[in-house]
């Protein structure tokens, strides 16, 4: 999988001082304007689920939910899930989900943040990965796994396409996570 990752490596781009001075901003969004690298992305991440929790490649992967993570969770979710055979379940921020609902609050590197999901969202003892572009300071990540767990999923592990190493936002996860890139070090970088 050597020449998917360095294809999906090119097709980022990276905006310095965005949103502020000093950050580095990572756009993920060329991978999605063009067929072949969103084709590309997705078997890349496809062959890293499977190679990271021991599944098949394909829709009888063995995985039944992937939960992505409001918003650009959302721009991969859905599409893995097809590919995996298994359902899709978001993680939303608070206040939009209707039904009863898990909360869990979290810190992000300034200020807070809820993030919501619907009880009945999947069965206990449903096997889960959860998926989001960028793991940072791992504050959002680990309020997913949080929200899993406490619907009583099987919380396989976290998949994230990028990940800024420097911030050790793993040491918060309480499951294996697996990335595709890993992020120079940077006085400053913000997933984007
Ligand atoms: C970004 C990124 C991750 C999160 C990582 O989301 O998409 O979800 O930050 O940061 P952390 O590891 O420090 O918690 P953001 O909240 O900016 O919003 P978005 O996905 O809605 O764009
Ligand atoms: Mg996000």
């Amino acid at each position: 999988g050597g020449h998917l990752k360095s294809k999906v490596k090119a097709g980022l781009r990276q905006f310095p001082d965005f949103p502020s001075k000093g950050v580095l901003f990572e756009d993920i969004m060329p991978l999605f304007a063009s067929h072949s690298l969103h084709t590309t992305l997705l078997e890349a991440l496809e062959l890293q689920i499977a190679e990271a929790f021991h599944t098949k490649i394909g829709e009888k992967s063995g995985i039944d939910v992937i939960v992505g993570l409001e918003s650009r969770g959302f721009l991969f979710g859905p599409a893995l899930a097809l590919r995996l055979g298994a359902g899709f379940v978001p993680v939303r921020k608070e206040g939009k989900l209707p039904g009863e609902c898990e909360t869990v609050r979290f810190r992000k590197e300034y200020g807070e943040d809820v993030f919501q999901m619907q009880r009945d969202a999947f069965e206990r003892g449903q096997r889960v990965v959860i998926v989001d572009d960028i793991i940072a300071t791992g504050g959002t990540a680990a309020a997913a796994g949080q929200l899993v767990r406490k619907l009583g999923g099987d919380l396989l592990g976290f998949v994230f396409m990028m990940e800024l190493d420097f911030l050790k936002g793993r040491e918060k996860l309480d499951a294996p996570a697996y990335t595709l890139l890993s992020g120079q070090e940077e006085s400053s970088a913000e997933g984007g």
